[in-house]
């Protein structure tokens, strides 16, 4: 399993360290991979199947890696379920799983086969990293003994976790991080605490979490709001969800409204609505993707801040109600009305005039707009909304939404469901709202699925304005706010979603058919 011929090193970048101090910049790379999925299978395939299958993505995954150490990339992060896709129950899932150790300097790669069996995934992972002198950051199943006494652990004795893990550039394992808010992921379980996993480089302070996370308090905004790292790296498998719910969109506006970069990897395939990654800084987007065309990968790279806080372009924190509480509400239209966006029925106002100042309330959230039309397109509806509540059909999460978007069409009954283009430009935008929370995240989409970056701003007391000169053709501009102390409270922990697949399936004594329905 050894990769280089040398045996292990102090480590090159301990050297650089001290000779070369900290790194103002770096170059970061992000991976949007289609993976090659496992055949529809109702048997579980060997491990020897199972590693041939990882290879081949893993050969698409060197050529992107190698590609980044080339263009002098410091860090890659590639996109969650790259290796064998998503749509697996525990039973099937389990050969495709391997065991990571705890992160410790004091294992190396080179060790880890005596210590944890056959690892021919972790060795491979973590030789890519050392040959090529760069951080990789991969996603994969995990899996821990349990003990089976416990009622929670699965029948087989182990834990299975969607894992994100990172060896640096000598091949070591840096970090391990077991994914906390699964979405809809039957093959894998749900950590007893969300983890909080951070480490230190040359080139800034660096904490993990995966996908559906990222709409939740834990681990992300802690890692952001306590820890204080520059930059978060986030593998995905993101279903895109129009108006507010893109993954370019709603990343990126992530970003701005944490005030951290964000290094997201996206999977691709199209059916499944999954493409859009992006490297995205606090100030603006730096680059990203997005494609509905093709069924390839892609890599991005750009140069960004280690330590973005110390940047001279760092937004000034917002008070995101400051100007909204402050001002003289606009007249509420008379004409406000209900609508939806997927099952959230928000407050709708219509955009009439070319310009205009409107406000539009729901429960305890005013939304205010002030506007100018460049020329407004005959057949195009824009309306203004809110929404305030536990959003969904579950009803977890609390929301709080002001909303400026075009409706698919001129009948007002479609405002919020999803449009992809538009023409209709502004002079002049203006949007704020009576937020009780204050993690808010500043949305702007142009037609065909665009970001704008540069264009538009958040002032200190909350507004989101546009800038230099006039917008693009408008989809929405948005204050996507999470208010999660009001949250419903949900019971996710102690539960093994596995453990109760294996008891359905050993009380209706179903046949692996009748159980993959369940799982699908
Ligand atoms: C790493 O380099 C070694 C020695 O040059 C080579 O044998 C090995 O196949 C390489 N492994 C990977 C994963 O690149
Ligand atoms: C990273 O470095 C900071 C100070 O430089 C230190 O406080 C922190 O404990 C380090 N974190 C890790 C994960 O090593
Ligand atoms: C935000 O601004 C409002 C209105 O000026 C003020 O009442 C509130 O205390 C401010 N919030 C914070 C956290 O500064
Ligand atoms: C909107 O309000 C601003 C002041 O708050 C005012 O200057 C402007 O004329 C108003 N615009 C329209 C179209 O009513
Ligand atoms: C706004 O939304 C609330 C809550 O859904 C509803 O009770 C109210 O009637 C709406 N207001 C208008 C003017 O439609
Ligand atoms: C708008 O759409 C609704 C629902 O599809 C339909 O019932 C209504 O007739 C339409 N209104 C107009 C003016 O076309
Ligand atoms: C301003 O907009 C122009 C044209 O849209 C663009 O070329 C330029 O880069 C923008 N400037 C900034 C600072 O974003």
């Amino acid at each position: 399993h050894l990769c280089a011929a040398e045996s292990i090193s102090v480590g090159p970048h301990l050297l650089l360290l001290l000779i070369n101090g900290l790194l103002k910049t770096f170059r970061a790379a992000v991976y949007e991979h289609a993976v090659i999925l496992p055949d529809e299978t109702d048997v579980p395939v060997s491990q020897d199947d199972a590693v041939r299958l990882m290879n081949k993505n893993m050969d698409i995954l060197e050529t992107a890696i190698k590609q980044a150490a080339e263009q002098g990339a410091h860090i890659i992060v590639t996109s969650e379920d790259a290796l064998y896709g998503w749509k697996l129950s525990p039973f099937l899932s389990f050969p495709l799983s391997f065991p990571f150790p705890f992160p410790s300097p004091f294992l190396s790669p080179f060790l880890s086969p005596f210590l944890f069996g056959h690892t021919p995934v972790q060795a491979r992972l973590s030789c890519l990293a050392r040959n090529n002198s760069i951080y990789v950051v991969a996603n994969i199943g995990d899996k821990k003994r349990c003990n089976s006494r416990n009622s929670i652990c699965p029948p087989n004795g182990y834990y299975q976790y969607n894992t994100n893990v990172v060896y640096d550039a000598d091949g070591k394992l840096v970090a391990r991080y077991h994914k906390y808010h699964l979405y809809s992921e039957p093959q894998f379980d749900v950590p007893k605490e969300p983890q909080l996993v951070t480490f230190n480089t040359t080139f800034g302070k660096f904490g993990i979490f995966t996908c559906f996370d990222i709409l939740f308090h834990d681990p992300a905004i802690t890692l952001v709001k306590d820890f204080q790292v520059d930059t978060i790296l986030f593998p995905t498998a993101w279903m895109n969800v129009l108006p507010l719910l893109t993954a370019i969109e709603f990343h990126s506006a992530w970003a701005m409204g944490m005030g951290v970069n964000l290094l997201a990897a996206n999977a691709h395939h199209v059916n499944l609505k999954m493409t859009g990654s992006g490297i995205y800084a606090p100030d603006s987007p730096k680059v990203y993707h997005y494609d509905m065309k093709t069924d390839s990968g892609r890599i991005l790279l750009s140069d960004m801040a280690s330590h973005p806080r110390l940047s001279p372009t760092y937004p000034a924190a917002a008070n995101w109600s400051a100007y909204a509480t402050t001002i003289k509400p606009f007249p509420v239209q008379k004409t406000t009305f209900g609508g939806f966006i997927s099952r959230d029925e928000f407050n709708f106002t219509q955009l009439f005039e070319n310009a205009g100042n409107l406000t539009v309330c729901q429960k305890e959230l005013c939304c205010h707009l002030s506007y100018r039309m460049l020329e407004k397109e005959e057949n195009e509806v824009y309306v203004l909304g809110a929404f305030a509540g536990l959003h969904g059909r579950r009803r977890r999460e609390y929301w709080q939404v002001c909303t400026m978007l075009k409706c698919r069409t001129a009948n007002l009954t479609t405002c919020g469901q999803p449009v992809e283009t538009a023409s209709t430009r502004f002079e002049m935008f203006s949007l704020s709202g009576t937020f009780g929370t204050e993690y808010v995240f500043p949305e702007v989409l142009l037609s065909e699925i665009h970001l704008s970056p540069g264009k538009f701003e958040v002032l200190k007391d909350g507004r989101l304005v546009n800038k230099n000169g006039s917008s693009g053709p408008i989809l929405t501009v948005s204050l996507f706010g999470r208010w999660y102390a009001m949250d419903a409270l949900y019971k996710s922990r102690g539960t093994s979603n596995s453990a109760m697949i294996y008891l359905l399936m050993i009380t209706s004594l179903m046949t692996v058919t009748l159980y993959n329905v369940v799982m699908v």
